[in-house]
C-alpha cells in the first residue's frame, strides 16, 4: 500500500441504473443485497410473464418495496417491457405511475426476451410517445441474427439499428445498457446529450478469457458476452474518464447456481452483494478513485433527470471473503467472486 492509498472513501449514496431482481422467493432473497448498497435501482421487466403494463409495473413495485428490509430505504424505479404491440396510451399510463423507462429487448437477444421487439418499425407509435413524455428507452444493444457472430452483435446493433433509430427519434433518450465494446464507448462519447450508457462491473473487470480459464466457467457468462481485452480497456477508460455519459448499472442478474452450471447455462452474473466494492477495485486499479462518485452517484440521476441522493456511504479498505453461495428461494446462488477476497468493503 502506498502512502497515497486512502484507507476509506466516502461518497454520495449510489444508485444502480440496471438491475434484475426477479419475483417471488427469488426476489425476497436478492432485494436486501441491493438495498444495502444503493438508494434506488432501475428494475428490469424481463419477468415471466414480462412487465407490459403500468398496472403490472405498479404491482411489481409494491412487491419489491415489501421485500426491502426494515431500516433500509430503497426505491425501485420501474421499467416497462416494450413489445411490437405496446400502445402509445400505455406510455402515458407508465409515466403517470412513475415509471422512468421502457426496455427494448430485441426478440431472442437474452433471458426472457421472447416477447421482445421483432421489428423496430412496429414500435414507432410507442417510441414517439416515449420521446414526447420524456421517458428513457433502455436498450439491450445486440442484434439477434444467427449469422452475426456473438462477439460482434453489439457493434452490428449500433450500425444497423441504433444509428437509424436515433435519426428517426433525435430527442429520444436512449440509455445504451451494459456496453461491452470500444465501438459502443466511442459511439456514446460522440453522441449528444440524449444518449447515456451503463457499464457493469464484470465488463470492467474481465475479458472473455475469464469464461474459458481452465474449463468452462458459467458464472462469467452473461449477455452481452465478455469481449477482448482491448474492449475492456476502452470501457475502463470510458468509466473513469469523468465523462457524465457513463454511469453505474450492475446488470446483477440472479440465476440459481444449478441453472448456470447446466448444459444450457443461463446468462447473468450476480454482483449485488459486492457491486460497489467491485467498481472501487476497478477505479483504484485505474488510478481514478476520485472519479468513482460521479460515475456511481451523479451521472445516473443527472441523465434520468432525478435528484441526486443526499446521504453517504463509506467504503473501507478491509479484506473480506464474498460468500461462496447464498440462499435463493429453494435453491442457491453463487455471487461473482464468491469465495474470493475483496479489498474494499462497504461499511
Ligand atoms: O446476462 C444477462 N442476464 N443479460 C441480460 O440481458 C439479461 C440478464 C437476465 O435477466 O438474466
Ligand atoms: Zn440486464
Amino acid at each position: 500500500m502506498t502512502a497515497a492509498t486512502p484507507s476509506s472513501i466516502t461518497l454520495t449514496r449510489p444508485d444502480d441504473w440496471h438491475l434484475h431482481v426477479r419475483d417471488g422467493a427469488a426476489m425476497a432473497a436478492v432485494v436486501p443485497d441491493t438495498a444495502r448498497q444503493f438508494a434506488r435501482a432501475i428494475v428490469m421487466p424481463n419477468l415471466r410473464p414480462p412487465v407490459l403494463t403500468a398496472d403490472q409495473a405498479s404491482g411489481y413495485r409494491d412487491r419489491i418495496r415489501a421485500a426491502v428490509p426494515s431500516g433500509l430505504s430503497f426505491e425501485p424505479l420501474m421499467v416497462l417491457y416494450l413489445t411490437d404491440n405496446t400502445p402509445a396510451e400505455e406510455v402515458v399510463r407508465a409515466k403517470a405511475m412513475g415509471a422512468v423507462a421502457f426496455k427494448l429487448y430485441p426478440a431472442g437477444a437474452t433471458t426472457n426476451s421472447d416477447a421482445g421487439v421483432t421489428d423496430l418499425r412496429k414500435t414507432y407509435k410507442a417510441l414517439e410517445a416515449i420521446q414526447r413524455e420524456g421517458l428513457v428507452l433502455c436498450v439491450h444493444g445486440e442484434v439477434t441474427d444467427g449469422d452475426v457472430d456473438v462477439f460482434d452483435r453489439e457493434k452490428a446493433f449500433i450500425d444497423d439499428k441504433l444509428i437509424p433509430l436515433r435519426r428517426d427519434f433525435p430527442e429520444l433518450k436512449v440509455a445504451f445498457e451494459h456496453i461491452t465494446t470500444k465501438e459502443a464507448a466511442q459511439y456514446v462519447n460522440e453522441a449528444d446529450r440524449f444518449v447515456g450508457a451503463t457499464i457493469t462491473p464484470q465488463h470492467l473487470l474481465y475479458n472473455r478469457n475469464a469464461i474459458f480459464m481452465g474449463g468452462v466457467r458459467p458464472h462469467y457468462y452473461c449477455l452481452p458476452i465478455l469481449k477482448r481485452e482491448e474492449h475492456r480497456l476502452a470501457l475502463v477508460q470510458a468509466a473513469t474518464s469523468g465523462s457524465a455519459k457513463f454511469f453505474l448499472g450492475t446488470d446483477s442478474a440472479p440465476h440459481a447456481s444449478h441453472l448456470k452450471e447446466h448444459a444450457s447455462g443461463c446468462a447473468g452474473c450476480y454482483t449485488a452483494p459486492c457491486a460497489l466494492e467491485l467498481y472501487a477495485e476497478v477505479f483504484e486499479a485505474a488510478g481514478a478513485l476520485d472519479k468513482l462518485e460521479a460515475f456511481a452517484s451523479f451521472n445516473g440521476p443527472d441523465y434520468y433527470g432525478l435528484p441526486r441522493n443526499t446521504d453517504q456511504v463509506t467504503l473501507v479498505r478491509e479484506d473480506w471473503v464474498v460468500p461462496e453461495s447464498l440462499p435463493f428461494g429453494e435453491a442457491q446462488i453463487k455471487p461473482l467472486r464468491g469465495g474470493e477476497t475483496l479489498h474494499w468493503r462497504l461499511r
